[in-house]
Protein backbone atom coordinates (compact mmCIF):
# COMPACT_ATOMS: atom_id res chain seq x y z
CA UNK A 1 0.00 0.00 0.00
CA UNK A 2 1.25 3.29 -0.83
CA UNK A 3 1.85 5.83 1.80
CA UNK A 4 2.33 9.92 1.70
CA UNK A 5 5.29 10.60 1.06
CA UNK A 6 6.09 8.30 -1.00
CA UNK A 7 8.09 9.56 -4.66
CA UNK A 8 7.53 9.07 -8.01
CA UNK A 9 10.89 7.15 -8.62
CA UNK A 10 13.74 6.00 -5.92
CA UNK A 11 16.79 8.00 -6.17
CA UNK A 12 19.56 6.30 -8.11
CA UNK A 13 21.83 3.94 -6.44
CA UNK A 14 25.65 5.83 -6.87
CA UNK A 15 27.60 3.50 -5.18
CA UNK A 16 30.81 2.20 -6.02
CA UNK A 17 31.28 -1.42 -4.60
CA UNK A 18 32.03 -4.51 -6.96
CA UNK A 19 29.94 -7.91 -6.86
CA UNK A 20 32.04 -11.10 -7.78
CA UNK A 21 29.30 -13.97 -8.13
CA UNK A 22 31.36 -16.86 -8.90
CA UNK A 23 31.39 -20.09 -7.35
CA UNK A 24 35.01 -21.24 -8.28
CA UNK A 25 36.83 -19.92 -5.58
CA UNK A 26 40.13 -19.61 -7.67
CA UNK A 27 38.75 -17.59 -9.87
CA UNK A 28 36.99 -15.35 -7.50
CA UNK A 29 39.87 -14.91 -6.08
CA UNK A 30 42.09 -14.18 -9.03
CA UNK A 31 39.52 -11.33 -9.92
CA UNK A 32 39.25 -10.03 -6.63
CA UNK A 33 42.92 -10.01 -6.75
CA UNK A 34 43.02 -7.67 -10.39
CA UNK A 35 39.91 -5.47 -8.85
CA UNK A 36 41.65 -4.87 -5.36
CA UNK A 37 40.81 -1.32 -3.56
CA UNK A 38 44.20 -0.58 -4.39
CA UNK A 39 44.25 -0.68 -8.03
CA UNK A 40 41.45 2.28 -7.14
CA UNK A 41 37.93 0.18 -7.41
CA UNK A 42 35.40 0.23 -4.59
CA UNK A 43 34.99 -2.33 -2.12
CA UNK A 44 34.38 -6.11 -3.02
CA UNK A 45 31.37 -8.54 -1.93
CA UNK A 46 31.69 -11.75 -3.22
CA UNK A 47 28.63 -14.57 -3.88
CA UNK A 48 28.83 -18.15 -4.82
CA UNK A 49 25.08 -18.22 -5.40
CA UNK A 50 22.54 -16.98 -6.51
CA UNK A 51 20.42 -16.97 -3.45
CA UNK A 52 23.78 -14.81 -2.02
CA UNK A 53 23.86 -12.69 -4.78
CA UNK A 54 20.37 -10.99 -4.43
CA UNK A 55 20.64 -10.66 -0.67
CA UNK A 56 23.79 -8.51 -1.73
CA UNK A 57 22.09 -6.56 -4.47
CA UNK A 58 18.83 -5.83 -2.25
CA UNK A 59 21.43 -3.98 0.13
CA UNK A 60 22.66 -2.06 -2.56
CA UNK A 61 25.66 -0.19 -3.07
CA UNK A 62 27.27 -1.58 -6.30
CA UNK A 63 28.36 -0.12 -9.74
CA UNK A 64 29.36 -3.22 -10.80
CA UNK A 65 28.40 -7.01 -11.01
CA UNK A 66 30.64 -9.82 -12.52
CA UNK A 67 28.66 -12.84 -13.03
CA UNK A 68 28.98 -16.01 -13.89
CA UNK A 69 25.80 -17.40 -15.05
CA UNK A 70 26.03 -21.14 -14.17
CA UNK A 71 26.00 -20.95 -10.29
CA UNK A 72 24.86 -24.40 -8.26
CA UNK A 73 21.07 -22.77 -7.82
CA UNK A 74 20.47 -21.29 -11.30
CA UNK A 75 22.02 -21.82 -14.71
CA UNK A 76 21.99 -19.63 -17.90
CA UNK A 77 19.72 -16.39 -18.82
CA UNK A 78 17.84 -17.01 -15.83
CA UNK A 79 20.47 -16.41 -13.57
CA UNK A 80 21.14 -13.22 -15.16
CA UNK A 81 17.01 -11.91 -15.62
CA UNK A 82 17.37 -12.46 -11.73
CA UNK A 83 20.17 -10.58 -11.11
CA UNK A 84 19.18 -7.54 -13.56
CA UNK A 85 15.80 -7.23 -11.25
CA UNK A 86 17.63 -6.75 -8.65
CA UNK A 87 21.15 -4.53 -10.07
CA UNK A 88 19.10 -0.95 -9.78
CA UNK A 89 21.90 0.55 -11.82
CA UNK A 90 24.82 -1.33 -11.60
CA UNK A 91 26.10 -2.46 -14.80
CA UNK A 92 26.47 -6.26 -15.73
CA UNK A 93 29.52 -8.20 -17.01
CA UNK A 94 28.90 -11.82 -17.64
CA UNK A 95 31.55 -14.29 -16.94
CA UNK A 96 31.50 -17.46 -19.75
CA UNK A 97 33.57 -20.28 -20.23
CA UNK A 98 35.42 -20.43 -23.16
CA UNK A 99 32.88 -23.06 -24.74
CA UNK A 100 29.87 -20.93 -23.88
CA UNK A 101 30.71 -17.64 -26.53
CA UNK A 102 27.00 -18.23 -27.95
CA UNK A 103 25.56 -17.81 -24.12
CA UNK A 104 27.48 -14.25 -24.03
CA UNK A 105 26.16 -13.04 -26.58
CA UNK A 106 22.83 -13.77 -25.95
CA UNK A 107 23.23 -12.15 -22.44
CA UNK A 108 24.03 -8.92 -24.25
CA UNK A 109 20.51 -8.82 -25.94
CA UNK A 110 19.15 -9.42 -22.38
CA UNK A 111 21.14 -6.52 -21.24
CA UNK A 112 24.08 -7.30 -19.46
CA UNK A 113 26.71 -4.18 -20.13
CA UNK A 114 29.59 -6.48 -21.56
CA UNK A 115 30.76 -10.58 -21.67
CA UNK A 116 34.10 -12.07 -21.31
CA UNK A 117 35.74 -15.49 -21.44
CA UNK A 118 36.90 -16.52 -18.14
CA UNK A 119 41.15 -17.05 -18.50
CA UNK A 120 41.21 -15.16 -21.49
CA UNK A 121 41.81 -11.69 -20.31
CA UNK A 122 45.25 -10.93 -18.63
CA UNK A 123 44.91 -8.39 -15.61
CA UNK A 124 45.41 -4.99 -17.29
CA UNK A 125 42.76 -5.79 -19.84
CA UNK A 126 40.65 -7.17 -16.86
CA UNK A 127 41.18 -3.68 -15.11
CA UNK A 128 40.54 -1.62 -17.82
CA UNK A 129 37.40 -3.01 -18.78
CA UNK A 130 36.04 -2.64 -14.99
CA UNK A 131 36.82 1.01 -15.56
CA UNK A 132 35.04 1.36 -18.86
CA UNK A 133 32.10 -0.42 -17.53
CA UNK A 134 32.17 2.03 -14.46
CA UNK A 135 32.67 5.48 -16.41
CA UNK A 136 29.89 4.34 -19.00
CA UNK A 137 27.44 4.00 -15.85
CA UNK A 138 28.53 7.29 -14.60
CA UNK A 139 27.09 8.82 -17.75
CA UNK A 140 24.55 6.56 -17.67
CA UNK A 141 23.63 8.06 -14.48
CA UNK A 142 24.33 11.33 -15.51
CA UNK A 143 22.58 11.18 -18.66
CA UNK A 144 19.23 9.73 -16.93
CA UNK A 145 19.31 12.14 -14.27
CA UNK A 146 19.45 15.02 -16.68
CA UNK A 147 16.51 13.06 -18.89
CA UNK A 148 14.76 13.51 -15.72
CA UNK A 149 15.02 16.64 -15.21
CA UNK A 150 14.10 17.49 -19.19
CA UNK A 151 10.71 15.40 -18.88
CA UNK A 152 9.67 17.08 -15.43
CA UNK A 153 10.00 20.62 -17.40
CA UNK A 154 8.31 19.36 -20.61
CA UNK A 155 5.62 17.91 -18.47
CA UNK A 156 5.65 21.98 -16.64
CA UNK A 157 5.90 23.52 -20.20
CA UNK A 158 2.87 21.40 -21.18
CA UNK A 159 1.08 22.21 -18.74
CA UNK A 160 1.50 25.85 -18.88
CA UNK A 161 1.11 25.63 -22.48
CA UNK A 162 -2.68 24.42 -21.81
CA UNK A 163 -3.50 26.66 -19.36
CA UNK A 164 -2.43 29.52 -21.75
CA UNK A 165 -4.86 27.77 -24.22
CA UNK A 166 -7.37 27.35 -21.61
CA UNK A 167 -6.92 31.06 -20.33
CA UNK A 168 -8.70 32.84 -23.02
CA UNK A 169 -11.75 30.26 -22.83
CA UNK A 170 -11.67 30.47 -19.14
CA UNK A 171 -11.46 34.53 -19.44
CA UNK A 172 -15.00 34.35 -21.96
CA UNK A 173 -16.52 31.72 -19.15
CA UNK A 174 -16.02 33.81 -16.52
CA UNK A 175 -16.93 37.05 -18.53
CA UNK A 176 -19.92 35.86 -19.52
CA UNK A 177 -21.76 35.36 -15.73
CA UNK A 178 -20.08 38.66 -14.35
CA UNK A 179 -21.32 40.72 -17.31
CA UNK A 180 -25.43 40.10 -16.53
CA UNK A 181 -24.52 40.27 -13.17
CA UNK A 182 -23.40 43.82 -13.97
CA UNK A 183 -27.00 44.01 -16.00
CA UNK A 184 -28.79 42.89 -13.43
CA UNK A 185 -27.35 45.12 -10.59
CA UNK A 186 -27.97 48.49 -12.69
CA UNK A 187 -31.53 47.19 -13.41
CA UNK A 188 -31.59 46.75 -9.35
CA UNK A 189 -30.18 50.43 -8.58
CA UNK A 190 -32.62 51.75 -11.07
CA UNK A 191 -35.92 49.91 -9.93
CA UNK A 192 -34.20 50.59 -6.08
CA UNK A 193 -34.30 54.38 -6.92
CA UNK A 194 -38.11 54.49 -8.04
CA UNK A 195 -39.51 53.21 -5.55
CA UNK A 196 -37.49 54.93 -3.28
CA UNK A 197 -38.79 57.89 -4.17
CA UNK A 198 -42.25 56.48 -4.36
CA UNK A 199 -41.75 55.99 -0.55
CA UNK A 200 -40.06 59.29 0.17
CA UNK A 201 -43.60 60.69 -1.02
CA UNK A 202 -45.69 58.97 1.98
CA UNK A 203 -42.22 59.92 4.42
CA UNK A 204 -43.25 63.24 5.61
CA UNK A 205 -46.95 62.04 6.23
CA UNK A 206 -47.56 63.85 3.06
CA UNK A 207 -50.09 61.25 1.45
CA UNK A 208 -51.30 61.87 -1.82
CA UNK A 209 -54.69 62.29 -2.75
CA UNK A 210 -56.08 58.92 -4.58
CA UNK A 211 -55.61 59.79 -7.87
CA UNK A 212 -52.51 60.77 -7.49
CA UNK A 213 -51.91 57.54 -5.90
CA UNK A 214 -52.95 55.58 -8.83
CA UNK A 215 -51.24 57.59 -11.30
CA UNK A 216 -47.90 57.08 -9.77
CA UNK A 217 -48.38 53.90 -8.79
CA UNK A 218 -49.27 52.88 -12.30
CA UNK A 219 -46.25 54.48 -13.47
CA UNK A 220 -44.00 52.51 -11.23
CA UNK A 221 -45.35 49.28 -12.27
CA UNK A 222 -45.29 47.57 -9.56
CA UNK A 223 -46.30 44.02 -10.84
CA UNK A 224 -43.10 44.26 -13.25
CA UNK A 225 -40.95 44.79 -10.41
CA UNK A 226 -42.01 42.28 -7.99
CA UNK A 227 -41.91 40.00 -10.82
CA UNK A 228 -38.31 40.94 -12.42
CA UNK A 229 -36.41 42.04 -8.96
CA UNK A 230 -36.47 38.60 -7.81
CA UNK A 231 -35.67 37.30 -11.35
CA UNK A 232 -32.32 39.48 -11.10
CA UNK A 233 -31.07 38.34 -7.82
CA UNK A 234 -31.55 34.85 -8.54
CA UNK A 235 -29.96 34.90 -11.77
CA UNK A 236 -27.44 37.05 -10.25
CA UNK A 237 -26.85 34.39 -7.85
CA UNK A 238 -26.55 31.29 -10.48
CA UNK A 239 -23.74 33.44 -12.27
CA UNK A 240 -21.60 34.07 -9.04
CA UNK A 241 -22.01 30.31 -8.00
CA UNK A 242 -20.90 29.95 -11.97
CA UNK A 243 -18.01 31.93 -11.71
CA UNK A 244 -16.73 30.58 -8.12
CA UNK A 245 -16.69 27.02 -9.72
CA UNK A 246 -15.32 28.13 -12.43
CA UNK A 247 -12.26 29.38 -10.10
CA UNK A 248 -12.16 26.95 -7.51
CA UNK A 249 -12.28 24.30 -10.82
CA UNK A 250 -9.11 26.42 -12.07
CA UNK A 251 -7.47 26.17 -8.08
CA UNK A 252 -8.69 22.17 -8.50
CA UNK A 253 -7.02 21.98 -12.08
CA UNK A 254 -3.49 23.74 -10.88
CA UNK A 255 -3.67 21.54 -7.84
CA UNK A 256 0.17 21.64 -7.14
CA UNK A 257 0.75 18.88 -4.83
CA UNK A 258 2.94 17.08 -7.56
CA UNK A 259 5.16 15.18 -5.45
CA UNK A 260 3.08 13.05 -3.23
CA UNK A 261 0.27 10.62 -4.12
CA UNK A 262 -2.78 11.43 -2.20
CA UNK A 263 -5.95 9.99 -1.62
CA UNK A 264 -8.24 11.84 -4.54
CA UNK A 265 -11.74 11.69 -5.72
CA UNK A 266 -11.01 11.15 -9.30
CA UNK A 267 -14.53 11.74 -10.12
CA UNK A 268 -14.49 15.64 -8.40
CA UNK A 269 -10.71 15.93 -10.48
CA UNK A 270 -12.33 14.89 -13.67
CA UNK A 271 -15.32 17.22 -13.23
CA UNK A 272 -12.83 20.23 -12.51
CA UNK A 273 -11.04 19.53 -15.47
CA UNK A 274 -14.02 19.66 -17.62
CA UNK A 275 -15.14 23.04 -15.78
CA UNK A 276 -11.98 24.59 -16.70
CA UNK A 277 -11.66 23.41 -19.91
CA UNK A 278 -15.36 23.78 -21.44
CA UNK A 279 -14.28 26.05 -23.74
CA UNK A 280 -12.38 23.71 -25.55
CA UNK A 281 -15.07 20.90 -26.56
CA UNK A 282 -18.20 22.87 -25.85
CA UNK A 283 -18.61 24.53 -29.50
CA UNK A 284 -18.04 21.02 -31.47
CA UNK A 285 -19.79 18.34 -28.54
CA UNK A 286 -21.69 17.15 -25.96
CA UNK A 287 -20.23 15.76 -23.31
CA UNK A 288 -21.33 13.23 -21.46
CA UNK A 289 -19.85 11.41 -17.89
CA UNK A 290 -21.33 8.06 -16.34
CA UNK A 291 -19.02 8.37 -13.00
CA UNK A 292 -19.55 5.51 -10.38
CA UNK A 293 -21.51 6.33 -7.34
CA UNK A 294 -18.98 4.26 -5.69
CA UNK A 295 -15.67 5.15 -6.56
CA UNK A 296 -13.05 4.95 -3.66
CA UNK A 297 -10.21 7.54 -3.11
CA UNK A 298 -7.54 6.46 -5.40
CA UNK A 299 -3.27 7.20 -4.77
CA UNK A 300 -3.02 9.48 -7.01
CA UNK A 301 -0.81 12.48 -8.11
CA UNK A 302 -3.85 14.86 -8.53
CA UNK A 303 -2.02 17.64 -11.07
CA UNK A 304 -0.68 15.11 -13.14
CA UNK A 305 -3.68 12.87 -13.73
CA UNK A 306 -5.83 15.80 -14.35
CA UNK A 307 -3.34 17.42 -17.37
CA UNK A 308 -4.43 13.82 -18.49
CA UNK A 309 -8.17 14.14 -19.04
CA UNK A 310 -7.29 17.37 -20.04
CA UNK A 311 -4.83 16.10 -22.97
CA UNK A 312 -7.43 12.88 -23.38
CA UNK A 313 -10.80 15.96 -23.62
CA UNK A 314 -8.57 17.86 -25.87
CA UNK A 315 -7.52 15.16 -28.80
CA UNK A 316 -11.20 14.00 -28.63
CA UNK A 317 -12.70 18.00 -29.23
CA UNK A 318 -9.56 18.26 -32.02
CA UNK A 319 -10.68 14.62 -33.48
CA UNK A 320 -14.29 15.78 -33.49
CA UNK A 321 -13.54 19.15 -35.21
CA UNK A 322 -11.67 17.10 -37.84
CA UNK A 323 -14.38 14.56 -38.53
CA UNK A 324 -16.82 16.85 -38.73
CA UNK A 325 -15.05 19.70 -41.15
CA UNK A 326 -14.13 16.45 -43.51
CA UNK A 327 -18.34 15.27 -43.80
CA UNK A 328 -18.86 18.97 -43.82
CA UNK A 329 -21.43 18.16 -40.43
CA UNK A 330 -23.59 20.11 -38.24
CA UNK A 331 -24.32 17.96 -35.64
CA UNK A 332 -22.13 18.06 -32.66
CA UNK A 333 -20.04 15.20 -31.47
CA UNK A 334 -19.97 12.91 -28.44
CA UNK A 335 -17.38 12.68 -25.69
CA UNK A 336 -17.92 10.07 -22.77
CA UNK A 337 -16.06 9.89 -19.97
CA UNK A 338 -17.04 6.93 -17.74
CA UNK A 339 -15.17 5.88 -14.26
CA UNK A 340 -15.87 2.77 -12.84
CA UNK A 341 -13.94 0.66 -10.05
CA UNK A 342 -12.76 -3.29 -11.75
CA UNK A 343 -11.35 -5.44 -9.13
CA UNK A 344 -7.87 -3.89 -7.90
CA UNK A 345 -8.37 -0.85 -10.49
CA UNK A 346 -10.36 2.16 -11.09
CA UNK A 347 -10.45 2.44 -14.81
CA UNK A 348 -11.25 5.89 -16.47
CA UNK A 349 -12.37 5.73 -20.43
CA UNK A 350 -12.60 8.62 -22.39
CA UNK A 351 -14.37 8.06 -25.62
CA UNK A 352 -15.15 10.04 -28.63
CA UNK A 353 -16.72 9.70 -32.07
CA UNK A 354 -14.47 11.82 -33.95
CA UNK A 355 -12.42 10.58 -36.90
CA UNK A 356 -10.58 7.79 -35.49
CA UNK A 357 -7.07 6.14 -36.15
CA UNK A 358 -5.75 3.70 -38.40
CA UNK A 359 -3.52 1.08 -36.58
CA UNK A 360 -0.13 2.45 -38.03
CA UNK A 361 -0.76 6.05 -36.70
CA UNK A 362 -1.91 4.05 -33.14
CA UNK A 363 1.22 2.68 -32.83
CA UNK A 364 2.78 5.78 -32.81
CA UNK A 365 0.81 8.12 -30.69
CA UNK A 366 2.42 7.55 -27.60
CA UNK A 367 5.71 8.68 -29.35
CA UNK A 368 7.47 11.92 -28.17
CA UNK A 369 6.37 14.76 -30.63
CA UNK A 370 4.16 12.49 -32.70
CA UNK A 371 1.59 14.69 -33.95
CA UNK A 372 -0.46 14.74 -37.14
CA UNK A 373 -1.52 18.27 -36.39
CA UNK A 374 -0.76 21.58 -37.88
CA UNK A 375 1.77 23.71 -36.28
CA UNK A 376 -0.02 25.46 -33.35
CA UNK A 377 -2.57 22.97 -32.71
CA UNK A 378 -0.75 19.82 -31.69
CA UNK A 379 3.09 19.59 -30.16
CA UNK A 380 2.54 15.96 -29.84
CA UNK A 381 3.39 15.55 -26.44
CA UNK A 382 0.27 15.34 -24.93
CA UNK A 383 0.09 11.74 -24.75
CA UNK A 384 3.31 10.82 -24.35
CA UNK A 385 3.15 12.99 -21.14
CA UNK A 386 -0.02 10.91 -20.49
CA UNK A 387 1.78 7.63 -20.71
CA UNK A 388 4.73 8.81 -18.68
CA UNK A 389 2.03 10.07 -16.02
CA UNK A 390 0.17 6.67 -15.97
CA UNK A 391 2.83 4.44 -16.52
CA UNK A 392 6.00 5.15 -14.74
CA UNK A 393 4.61 7.55 -12.29
CA UNK A 394 1.32 5.82 -11.47
CA UNK A 395 2.72 2.45 -11.94
CA UNK A 396 -1.05 2.10 -14.04
CA UNK A 397 -1.80 1.97 -17.88
CA UNK A 398 -3.45 3.96 -20.56
CA UNK A 399 -4.61 1.87 -24.10
CA UNK A 400 -5.97 3.32 -26.98
CA UNK A 401 -8.76 1.49 -28.98
CA UNK A 402 -9.52 3.44 -32.30
CA UNK A 403 -11.51 2.69 -35.90
CA UNK A 404 -10.93 5.57 -38.18
CA UNK A 405 -14.04 6.89 -39.30
CA UNK A 406 -16.14 5.47 -35.74
CA UNK A 407 -14.19 7.21 -32.83
CA UNK A 408 -11.52 6.42 -30.19
CA UNK A 409 -11.51 5.21 -26.73
CA UNK A 410 -8.64 6.20 -24.49
CA UNK A 411 -8.81 3.36 -21.06
CA UNK A 412 -6.77 4.70 -18.06
CA UNK A 413 -6.14 2.12 -15.12
CA UNK A 414 -5.42 3.31 -11.60
CA UNK A 415 -4.06 1.01 -9.42
CA UNK A 416 -5.97 1.21 -5.68
CA UNK A 417 -2.72 -0.46 -4.33
CA UNK A 418 0.29 1.08 -6.25
CA UNK A 419 3.59 -1.05 -6.19
CA UNK A 420 6.49 1.32 -5.68
N1 LIG B 1 -9.05 10.93 -29.71
C1 LIG B 1 -8.26 10.86 -30.79
N2 LIG B 1 -8.78 10.58 -32.02
C2 LIG B 1 -7.99 10.51 -33.11
N3 LIG B 1 -6.65 10.70 -33.09
C3 LIG B 1 -6.07 10.99 -31.93
C4 LIG B 1 -6.82 11.08 -30.71
N4 LIG B 1 -5.97 11.37 -29.70
C5 LIG B 1 -4.74 11.45 -30.26
N5 LIG B 1 -4.79 11.24 -31.58
C6 LIG B 1 -3.63 11.22 -32.50
O1 LIG B 1 -2.45 11.12 -31.73
C7 LIG B 1 -1.56 12.18 -32.04
C8 LIG B 1 -0.74 12.53 -30.83
O2 LIG B 1 -1.54 13.10 -29.81
P1 LIG B 1 -0.86 14.02 -28.72
O3 LIG B 1 0.31 13.30 -28.15
O4 LIG B 1 -1.91 14.50 -27.79
O5 LIG B 1 -0.27 15.22 -29.56
P2 LIG B 1 -1.05 16.40 -30.33
O6 LIG B 1 -2.46 16.42 -29.84
O7 LIG B 1 -0.30 17.63 -29.92
O8 LIG B 1 -0.92 16.08 -31.78
C9 LIG B 1 -2.46 13.28 -32.56
O9 LIG B 1 -1.76 14.17 -33.41
C10 LIG B 1 -3.52 12.49 -33.30
O10 LIG B 1 -3.07 12.10 -34.59
MG1 LIG C 1 -2.98 16.40 -27.77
Amino acid sequence: MSNASERPAPPPDTGDGILIVEDDPHFSDLLAGFLSPKAGFGEIKRAKTLAQALEFLEAGGFALVFLDLHLRDSRGLDTLIAVQAKARDANVLVMTSVADEELGLQAMREGAHDYFMKGRIPPDGMRRMARYAIERRSAGLALKKSQAAMEIQLRHAQKMEAIGQLAAGIAHEINTPIQFIGDNCQFLGQGFTELIAFFEGFAAGRVPAPEDLQRRLEALDLDYLSLEIPKAIQQSLDGVARVSKIVSAMKDFSHPGNAIRQAVDLNKAIESTLTVSNNAWKYCAVLETHFATDLPLVPCFQGEFNQVILNLVVNAAHAIEESRSKRGEATPGRIVIRTQRIGDEVVVEVSDNGAGMPPDIQARIFDPFFTTKEVGKGTGQGLSIARAVMVDQHKGRISVQSRPGEGTTFTLGLPLHPVT
